[in-house]
């Protein structure tokens, strides 16, 4: 493995860009010595989707707990730290700036650099992360829930069956590299031709895979968040029961569609509607389903959402052959049939594949300060003047 540096900063990561409530220490951008997690789901599963509000109001409750959880599992002082590291960018603007000024407070006051990290450019790098201690996908710490004020760690689910290398040993990014990011909110395709210098090649022009997961998984009543349920369910089921399409978008685009797809899934599940909007009637709904029924359109919509990804990335290997490294981050990475089909790609290719482990493709702090080390080498340290922002940085 690749020696990359001398410099073994101790960095806590922050994360509060969405629905996660996040903290870590990460020592020299490699080995996790906490990753804490307190996920709202169970504060938005009524509404299919993440309340902004709500989730402000709860980043604030949990954040200064969660803070103190990832100090107290790494067994460290707050002047043990090299720096505080914080996702400010992109996200929901009211859950940003809970951890942006958490972050900020705690560099201000112990005289530590403030590096502001990109989400999206983080999720990237949580490939380079030590996989966690035991297979599951767990750290040890794991995704924790909150409860008046003290934080409760339980144990995080085991990843789907048959998901590629899960547990691999982490290995750093060889550059340039391609880079894919398939989260709730962005699905992107990046070039990397080195850990600072990232240039966006293609994108959505419409939904993100994991919000196309979410809304299935609406459409076929499985819950929220959809993602892992389409996955698992889709293990039962006949991928090749229903053809849906995939969007073209011209012959050299590396642009991403997803939404016609979601549209398909509904109208096979619902029938075609009367009327339109907030008044269409549908004939049909997903409980008048079988299981099986169920299954067969949980896993043909996977295999067309994973199929549409997989054609993206492999046109954009044959448009930067310089690439020798592809890798993957963001939710949706945690996908069984995603993993598995880019393993073959890259075996077809021959060319590196880096994924990280299941606990590090959803949003996490330790993949903030995993990436903020490579900044840290660089001495690319932020001011008090790090604003958050709704956009990316790329
Ligand atoms: O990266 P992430 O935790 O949050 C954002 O930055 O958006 O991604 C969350 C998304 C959700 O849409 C969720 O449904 C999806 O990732 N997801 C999955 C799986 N696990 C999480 N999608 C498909 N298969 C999965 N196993
Ligand atoms: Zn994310």
């Amino acid at each position: 493995m690749e020696a990359r540096t001398h410099l073994q900063p101790l960095i806590l990561g922050v994360e509060t860009s969405c629905d996660e409530t996040a903290a870590a220490v990460v020592r020299g951008g490699r080995d996790v010595l906490s990753n804490v997690v307190a996920s709202q789901h169970d504060l938005h599963e009524e509404f299919a989707g993440v309340v902004p509000e709500i989730a402000s109001r709860a980043h604030l409750e949990r954040i200064l707990p969660v803070i103190r959880a990832a100090m107290r599992e790494a067994g460290l002082q707050y002047n043990d730290l090299g720096a505080i590291a914080i996702g400010h960018r992109p996200g929901l603007i009211g859950s940003l700036l809970v951890g942006v000024s958490a972050a900020k407070a705690l560099a201000w006051s112990l005289g530590k650099p403030l590096i502001g990290v990109d989400h999206i450019v983080a999720h990237l790098f949580a490939c380079e992360l030590s996989p966690p201690p035991f297979e599951g996908g767990g750290t040890g710490v794991g995704e924790t829930s909150v409860v008046d004020g003290r934080v409760h760690p339980h144990p995080v689910p085991p990843p789907p069956r048959g998901g590629g290398d899960s547990g691999a040993a982490a290995s750093n990014i060889t550059f340039p590299a391609l880079g894919l990011v398939v989260s709730g909110g962005h699905t992107s395709l990046l070039l990397l031709r080195d850990a600072l210098d990232i240039e966006l090649i293609g994108r959505t022009i419409d939904d993100a895979a994991g919000e196309a997961f979410d809304k299935a998984a609406t459409i076929l009543e499985l819950g929220y968040p959809g993602g892992p349920a389409v996955d698992r369910l889709s293990r039962d089921g006949n991928h090749r029961a229903h053809d849906f399409p995939i969007a073209q978008l011209g012959s050299d685009s590396l642009d991403f569609s997803f939404s016609g797809l979601k549209t398909a899934l509904l109208y096979a599940v619902k029938g075609v509607p009367q009327g339109r909007g907030g008044n269409a009637i549908f004939a049909r709904d997903a409980s008048m389903l079988s299981d099986q029924q169920k299954a067969d359109f949980a896993a043909s919509f996977q295999r067309a959402v994973v199929r549409a990804i997989v054609r993206r990335v492999e046109r954009a290997l044959e448009r930067f052959p310089q690439a020798t490294c592809l890798v993957i981050g963001g939710g949706v990475s945690a996908n069984s049939r995603l993993r598995a089909d880019l393993s073959a790609l890259s075996t077809k290719r021959g060319i590196e594949l880096r994924l990280p482990p299941p606990a590090y493709c959803i949003d996490n702090a330790a993949m903030i300060a995993g990436y903020a080390a490579r900044k840290f080498e660089r001495a690319a340290f932020d001011d008090l003047t790090l604003a958050a922002a709704t956009s990316a940085s790329i």
